[in-house]
């Protein structure tokens, strides 16, 4: 057996278990990562108080940090606490995606599980279990069941993560008006007031630290609020029934993760978030495509056509077809239609009540036009704005879900429009409750849709969403969700993104999963002709930067009939890898990343800059050697400039080797966007067909 073929066949090897007699308990349990570049240990203070550190390579990262929980019945889990037993385990696996950023994915760490044992009255025990990679750790509580521990009402986590060199933060406010539709701020670690995950730090010696959390199951999400100095505490969301969570034992808690890097791409390539997730619970996903797709989107953003009924219609069967039409002519897959369905002509916004997710439109002919679409080759794609009003949506879901998969409408967008804190729900008595976009409440919802969306063959791409905490790996029908401030923000945000967004992105958000950003507006212009900060050539870059299983494509097709030479880049990229790599970057400022296409040899690039110019030179080492490539080049013009020149941009082709260096030049809130096709590959053979 080879190295890595015995790798795949490594299961479970138990190293030590070290049970303690009756009385006995142990000072500390200590734990190294594979490649022993962090450690951990856990211990319990003087007060008995449990808690863990974390050091990298012999300097400390995280200070003694505390672990437990207050519970709603007045009991505690946290002081006068023994570490009454440990057990070590080690894991080296590799899987596979069945879509994604890469193809294989290894799964090697290093496992310590802690028992918290109570030493007076109800004598509970909770275990902690680390898992350390050498790129990041992930802990969480197992709460065992017990007679004193069954019925569990969490009022407060207690776990802390003491940042111990000084660093910066780049986040965005947590339990404030909105979800998660910030901009970024960038601010001493020592400013930071209540933040969303994943939130990345970068220490003053350059180490890098994302904060966040796996495997958000049938829980409220994780906040991180400073306490004081860099000391953040773990602060659950809220819910309206009392009990942060409410759960009976036994039952885990999700992971709380940190990725740790020494560059800032390193924290993109880790797959930390993905490995501590479940594997895939539905069985065959074939089903589940990646795509692209164009859709009645974007000219309701620009307010040119409505949602709702009347005479600016967006969702007539005329226009439809139209959009099929542009779409079968280009080889997208997917034809997004919103507004399609009764209930948009009132104050739809965080009220819900009045949607129907099974009754069209009279101007809008689903059976006629989802069977339209299938001669095509097209699949229309559904759309449940639900407002934020769950009682309405779930009374619903399976009707409006049977409906979809009766006409062949396999992908649906959900969206939950409503402020922060404002989901319309009813409790157990039928009484209308508002909770948390990220509480346990809507934690169970997502994961209701998604299950019974895959139980119909439906993937879903879910908008105003939970975050993403890497479900996707459980469940692949979960494709792709929004959770940031995306496209839609240059059409009428105040202020658009700006050119630095998608560079913050890259190293927060989307190291929790793929986001629904919706590139592609090569027209520049968001609503009343107002100007997006990028040059077209960026447009082209996102596809490869902020990724996604599914991509839109997103401006209105006459736009796309007007650029036709970028337009090609747009058609070419594909959305599903084999492979992913990042070849530079700093969190706000720039990013290269490389993929190789999961269905032919071609490998693309995209590089993106913020407001400021940039010269980045690229070594092109993840060619194949034995190939010679085309690079289709898409930069930014001599004279680009997402002030003055937005428009201007070179296309052009030369051949290239492996490790020949590029030297990619980015204007001003520009980009750049390359195609490598390889004359043996199929890309270039199909390129060749058209
Ligand atoms: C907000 C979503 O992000 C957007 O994509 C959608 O068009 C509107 N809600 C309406 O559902
Ligand atoms: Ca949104």
């Amino acid at each position: 057996m080879t190295g890595s073929s015995l790798r795949k066949y490594v299961a479970w090897i138990a190293v030590a278990l070290l049970p303690a007699a009756a009385s006995a308990q142990l000072e500390h349990a200590t734990v190294a990562s594979p490649g022993n570049i962090l450690q951990i240990e856990v211990t319990v203070d003087a007060e008995h108080r449990p808690q863990y550190t974390i050091t990298r390579r012999g300097q400390q990262i995280i200070a003694p940090s505390r672990l437990g929980f207050l519970f709603t019945n007045g009991l505690r889990l946290e002081r006068n606490i023994v570490i009454a037993s440990k057990s070590e385990r080690r894991s080296d696996t590799t899987w596979e995606q069945p879509w994604g950023e890469r193809r294989y994915v290894r799964n090697h760490y290093n496992e310590l599980e802690v028992r918290l044992s109570e030493t007076n009255g109800a004598r509970r025990n909770i275990d902690v279990v680390f898992r350390v990679y050498d790129d990041g750790v992930g802990f969480r509580y197992e709460f065992p069941d017990q007679p004193a521990l069954h019925e569990v009402g969490i009022a407060e986590e207690l776990t802390e993560f003491a940042v111990a060199p000084r660093a910066t933060a780049w986040w965005i406010p947590a339990g404030e008006w909105n979800r998660y539709e910030y901009l970024y701020s960038k601010t001493p670690l020592a400013e930071v007031g209540q933040a969303h995950t994943p939130m990345t730090i970068r220490t003053d010696d350059g180490l890098h630290i994302a904060f966040h959390e796996a495997a958000l199951v049938d829980f409220s999400s994780m906040w991180l609020r400073r306490v004081d100095g860099q000391r953040l505490k773990a602060q659950l969301a809220p819910s309206s029934s009392g009990p942060k969570v409410a759960r009976t034992a036994p039952f885990v808690t999700p992971w709380r993760t940190l990725q740790i890097a020494d560059t800032a791409g390193g924290l993109v390539m880790s797959d930390l978030i993905l490995n501590l997730n479940e594997p895939n619970a539905l069985g065959d996903v074939s089903w589940v495509e990646p795509y692209k797709y164009i859709g009645i989107w974007w000219a309701m953003h620009l307010d040119l056509a409505t949602w709702g009924s009347g005479p600016r219609h967006g969702a007539t069967t005329r226009n439809t077809m139209r959009y099929i039409d542009f779409a079968a002519k280009h080889g997208f897959r997917g034809v997004l239609v919103e507004g399609w369905n009764v209930g948009w002509d009132g104050d739809w916004f965080a009220n819900g009540d009045d949607f129907s997710f099974t009754q069209p439109y009279p101007d809008f002919d689903l059976v006629r036009l989802t069977a339209y679409a299938k001669r095509k080759g097209v699949r229309l794609i559904g759309h449940h704005e639900t407002s934020g009003n769950i009682a309405n949506y779930e009374a619903q879901l399976p009707a409006a879900l049977d409906l979809y998969a009766r006409l062949g409408v396999d992908s649906v967008k959900t969206g939950y429009v409503a402020d922060a804190g404002g989901i319309k729900t009813k409790n157990a008595r039928g009484e209308t409750r508002y909770e948390w976009h990220d509480g346990q409440v809507m934690s169970r919802h997502h994961l209701k849709v998604v299950t019974e969306a895959a139980k119909r063959k439906i993937a879903v791409n879910t908008h105003e969403p939970i975050k993403d905490t890497g479900l996707r790996r459980t469940y692949p029908n979960w494709v792709s969700r929004e959770g940031a401030r995306g496209m839609e923000y240059n059409a009428w945000g105040v202020p658009p993104n700006p050119p630095e967004h998608e560079a913050n992105l890259v190293f927060t958000r989307m190291l929790a999963g793929p986001m629904d950003f919706t590139p592609g507006v090569l027209s520049l212009t968001g609503k009343g002709g107002r100007p997006i900060e990028s040059t077209i050539a960026k447009q082209l870059a996102l596809y490869v930067v902020i990724y996604s299983p599914i991509q839109m494509a997103a401006d209105l097709p006459e736009n796309y009939e007007r650029y036709p030479r970028p337009f090609q880049f747009i058609k070419d990229v594909p959305t599903d890898w084999a492979d992913t790599q990042v070849l530079n970057g700093e969190i706000g400022d720039f990013v290269t990343i490389v993929r190789k296409d999961r269905r032919s040899d071609d490998w693309y690039l995209g590089s993106i800059t913020d407001e400021e110019a940039r010269t980045l030179e690229v070594t092109l080492d993840f060619l194949d050697p034995a190939r010679t490539y085309t690079a289709q080049i898409y930069r930014d013009g001599d004279d680009a400039d997402w002030r003055t020149r937005p428009h201007s941009i070179a296309i052009e082709s030369r051949r290239v080797r492996r490790g020949d260096v590029l030297t990619l030049k980015l204007a001003p809130g520009g980009g750049q966007a390359i195609r490598f096709t390889s004359p043996a590959g199929r890309g270039t053979r199909l390129l060749a067909l058209r």
